[in-house]
């Protein structure tokens, strides 16, 4: 939700910096782009994506030895131009870009109001300058002034701000990720580490509450009490090769073909097939849960739901819950409850509002995430990496097949007592080569050419196919446009079938020949009899690809293990598709990757 960039020091390519930091923070919105550069305060700003306001940059060739700068994904008013940050006081002395939402600007323009002050935006963040320049007119210092308005807001925030003559940026966090990079005479400040990993890889991960100084000469770091605070300075690991494009088209296509290394590297160290033994060494120390909880949003979700299955096959009461219900209607807890947010960002505004109402209650907290010191990690009793590497596409890929993984490994340790892991660990060891096959072979592009015009496309599964439909129909959704659902197979003749014509192909998950796979044929019977087509992702262990229109193959694996293979057959679906459409696929409108709202 938003990205916000900001540099300071040495001041060569200053506007560069800037927007190559926005280009690698698009994925967190794309309504609108802008830049503040200092010592002038000279604005520039352009609803749309990023390259229209590189067009009035090449335009213009503005100059200033520092900035910030912003890519908006809107909650308060339309893209416009005149929402697109940064935004100005009514004098153009002092510019503000906004991450977040604050709660209370209703409160704080009608009070500007009152005073003669005239906004130019719908936004909420516009409140933030002008009470800057409401302090600076009552005579006091730019940076008190500062301190004074961000102790007003309420909600949540990553701000940076710049004030005419005055060669600092001003920057806070509260609730809304910001992180300083600690480059060699130039400090940099960002909504994520991306934004200047091609400069430094050294990182402060900045906590709610604090605030940072920062000019030519260094940042200093200060709490609420305007207090200095020593910071541990952390490298990362990643580098900005990681975070390109490596050739594919797109983001969401290199990610899908990360998924073997992805897979490894969750995996890797954690288990041993010849004992037949996993270990989380993150959560070694944790006792067995009396009931686990998971809270999650969108495709970690559906990995939430795969999660408590396979928790509740191993006896232990679990349930998935919606991140965004959970605060607001919790659950009954015991104090042997383990709640579990599994969070790609670890920064999804709903997951950790889910989870600090889990921490008021008292019960123990864990997040599965992708996101090294991410909220989420920190603010957990426990915190278990994925590894599965940056993610930019919006769309979702390798880190569900990771959290799969995360959420195998997660259970194995959790729950006490002896089992044979062996054919667990082997399917999981050999998931990257399984993966890397169903790559080399998938029909996935060749069934969109035949299948691009339907009307609706529905996923169908049982178990823990469940979550592989349910996650199916979410990618063909939001990366095609096209109209798409998931459903338990069983609640298909409850209703939904309603919707199914031969215009409406369903895509049948069926691995294994339990019982469930065996009912699954049955469904399939169900839909054909109605004339869809169905396509059937199946190891070919049941009479699914026999009776099934079309197959896309995954090879022969554990229970656990399969639904991970399905998966990926659907994103390569979803992705040939929405490229067939010709959809801007690792943009897709009105999305986010990383929704700090709630
Ligand atoms: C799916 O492709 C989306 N990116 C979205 O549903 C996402 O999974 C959701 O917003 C949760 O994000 P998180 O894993 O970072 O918490």
């Amino acid at each position: 939700m938003c990205g916000i960039v900001g540099s300071i020091g040495r001041g060569e390519g200053t506007v560069d910096v800037l927007m190559d930091g926005l280009r690698s923070l698009e994925y967190r919105g794309y309504d609108s782009a802008g830049i503040a550069l200092g010592p002038e305060t000279t604005v520039l700003r352009k609803s749309g994506e990023l390259d229209a306001l590189s067009e009035v940059v090449d335009a213009t060739e503005p100059t200033g030895t520092y900035g910030i700068g912003h890519t908006r994904w809107s909650t308060h008013g339309p893209p416009t131009d005149r929402n697109a940050h940064p935004h100005t006081d009514e004098s153009g002395r002092v510019a503000v870009v906004h991450n977040g939402i604050i709660e209370n600007y209703a409160a704080l323009k009608a009070e500007l109001e009152e005073t003669g002050v005239t906004f130019t935006s719908d936004t909420d963040t516009e409140v933030v300058p002008h009470l800057i320049a409401q302090r600076l007119d009552a005579g006091v210092d730019p940076e008190t002034a500062f301190h004074d308005t961000v102790d007003r807001l309420e909600g949540s925030y990553a701000i940076a701000a710049i004030v005419e003559g005055r060669e600092t940026i001003y920057a806070a966090r509260q609730g809304s990720p910001l992180v300083v990079g600690v480059g060699d005479g130039t400090t940099y400040l960002a909504s994520d580490v991306p934004a200047f990993v091609d400069h430094t890889r050294d990182v402060v991960f900045l906590e709610d509450g604090q605030r940072v100084v920062a000019t030519p000469d260094g940042y200093t770091v200060l709490d609420s009490d305007r207090q200095l605070v020593d910071m541990a300075v952390e490298t990362v690991s990643y580098t900005a090769e990681a975070t390109g494009k490596s050739g594919y088209d797109h983001y969401m296509l290199k990610e899908i073909h990360e998924q073997p290394t992805a897979l490894r590297q969750c995996f890797s160290g954690r288990a041993d097939a010849l004992d037949g033994t996993i270990t989380l060494e993150e959560v070694d120390e944790i006792p067995q849960p009396d009931a686990v909880q998971f809270v999650a949003c969108g495709t970690s979700y559906h990995a939430a739901l795969y999660g408590a299955a396979i928790l509740r096959e191993m006896g232990i009461p679990a349930e998935a819950y919606l991140a965004s219900e959970y605060a607001l209607s919790p659950p009954p807890v015991s104090l042997g409850t383990l709640v579990v947010g599994i969070t790609q960002s670890g920064e999804t505004a709903d997951t950790l509002a889910a989870l600090r109402d889990a921490k008021s209650r008292g019960v123990s907290t864990l997040a599965l995430t992708n996101t090294v010191n991410s909220t989420a990690a920190r603010e957990c009793d426990h915190a278990v990496y994925i590894r599965a590497g940056p993610e930019i596409g919006v769309a979702a890929t390798k880190t569900f097949s990771s959290q799969l993984v995360g959420c195998n490994l997660l259970a194995e340790e959790l729950v006490d007592g002896p089992r044979d892991l062996r054919p667990l660990i082997e399917s999981l060891r050999d998931l990257p080569d399984d993966v890397q096959s169903i790559l080399d072979s998938s029909r996935a592009g060749e069934l969109v050419e035949e299948y691009a015009d339907s009307d609706a496309y529905f996923f169908i599964g049982r178990g823990t196919n469940v979550a592989v439909a349910l996650e199916g129909a979410l990618k063909c959704k939001e990366i095609s446009y096209e109209h798409a659902e998931g459903f338990p197979a069983g609640e298909l003749k409850h209703g939904p079938l309603a919707l199914v014509t031969p215009e409406t192909p369903v895509f049948a998950v069926v691995t294994g020949d339990d019982e469930r796979a065996r009912k699954t044929l049955g469904n399939i019977k169900e839909v054909q009899a109605r004339g869809a087509p169905v396509i059937a992702v199946t190891d070919g262990v049941s009479d699914a690809a026999e009776i099934a229109d079309e197959t896309l193959m995954i090879p022969e694996t554990s229970e656990r293990a399969a639904p991970v293979l399905a998966n990926v057959q659907l994103q390569l679906f979803s992705y040939h598709l929405a490229d067939a459409l010709g959809r801007p696929i690792d943009k897709p409108r009105n999305l986010a990757k990383s929704v700090t709202v709630e």
